[in-house]
């Protein structure tokens, strides 16, 4: 139909019912140039030339469920960021599909918000709920897999977890991080080399674990010594690394809040499995954000936010000779970064 025939039809029935003009045309034309839209657009894109797509959806799609996802998507601004316009046109795209596809129910939705809105609540200084939350639906890792993807033989990442601190102690190679006297003491070493095993020096390991209640000191700021469990140590020339800490044990991920409970009701429980954090960085290198897991750990096939690896799980012997219980010998490789 072209936009001739609805102005003719207008006149046509104001002249057979006697309407006045000025109405007919404002009542019936709207309907017309909606379902015209294409033809318009078509016929005015020389005039418009590239503004032209920012204004005719949003004038024309009305929403309804079958269109839902280009209602939304088509109000996008002409001059969005590239990478902005692709990610919230899928996040669009991807949310209507999930809303349909499991057909939300209103108690639903309203559940949702609620559930969302508690898990902002429970965010401070010193609790970051929305990324345990993607912890526990296994996003970081997923985005850590995409964003450290690394030739074989290079010490692979995993999650940062939420209890880092940056500038922990820079200790001497062979002093103890353990202060409160409590767990099993485990010998840590090993060196830092690059992909063709050569040595680095320089090389900063930092390192920080629970202690044998299960706790950061973080957590138990009243309870355990600062710097718990907690140093900093850097390589010399042979590129090796030693220190004494406890065999670190397992523990639940913070689960009295919007998280815990969602894992609670999807009967998953919150532990992680016994592990030590590392963070090794040095000049001209990738940062590596990574663990070590104990192997015969009884929550290793189930940890609560999709950490282990199989290349991670270090192997923990008991100490032959010397004073520690245990000793964990593990190398870090690490790969050269872009610009080196
Ligand atoms: C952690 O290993 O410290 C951790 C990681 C993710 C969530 C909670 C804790
Ligand atoms: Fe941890």
């Amino acid at each position: 139909m072209g936009t001739a025939l609805p102005h003719k039809l207008c006149h046509f029935l104001g002249r057979i019912f006697g309407l006045p003009q000025a109405q007919t045309h404002a009542i019936t034309l709207p309907h017309a140039t909606v379902f015209n839209k294409d033809a318009i657009r078509a016929l005015l894109a020389p005039l418009l030339g590239a503004e032209c797509d920012c204004w005719g959806d949003h004038m024309t799609e009305y929403f309804s469920e079958e269109g839902s996802i280009d209602a939304v998507n088509a109000r996008m601004g002409a001059n969005v960021s590239p990478r902005l316009k692709t990610i919230m046109m899928a996040v669009v795209s991807h949310l209507h599909d999930l809303v349909k596809e499991i057909e939300l129910t209103q108690e639903e939705w309203e559940l949702a918000i609620k559930f969302l809105t508690q898990t902002g609540q429970m965010c401070s200084a010193e609790r970051q709920e929305f990324i345990l939350l993607s912890d526990v639906l296994g996003v970081s890792m997923l985005t850590d897999a995409i964003n450290s993807r690394r030739p074989a033989g290079a010490t692979e990442n995993t999650v940062l977890g939420p209890f880092h601190l940056v500038d922990a102690p820079i200790r001497n190679m062979g002093d103890t991080i353990a202060l409160d006297g409590k767990g099993e003491s485990c010998r840590f070493e090993g060196r830092v080399l690059d992909l063709k095993s050569a040595p680095i020096a320089g090389a900063v390991i930092d390192v920080w674990s629970d202690n044998a209640d299960g706790f950061y000191d973080v957590q138990q700021p009243d309870i355990q010594p600062k710097w718990n469990n907690r140093g900093r140590f850097e390589t010399g020339a042979d590129g090796a690394y030693c220190f004494v800490g406890i065999k670190p044990v397992s523990y639940p991920i913070p689960n009295d809040g919007p998280v815990g409970h969602m894992l609670a009701a999807l009967g998953r429980h919150p532990y992680r499995p016994a592990h030590i954090h590392f963070i090794v960085t040095a000049p001209g290198y990738e940062k590596l954000v990574t663990h070590t897991f104990v192997g015969d750990d009884a929550y290793l096939g189930s940890d609560a936010v999709f950490g282990v690896k199989n290349t991670l799980v270090a192997p923990y012997e008991k100490s032959e000779g010397g004073p520690e219980i245990w000793s964990s010998k593990f190398d870090f490789v690490l790969m050269e970064s872009d610009g080196a």
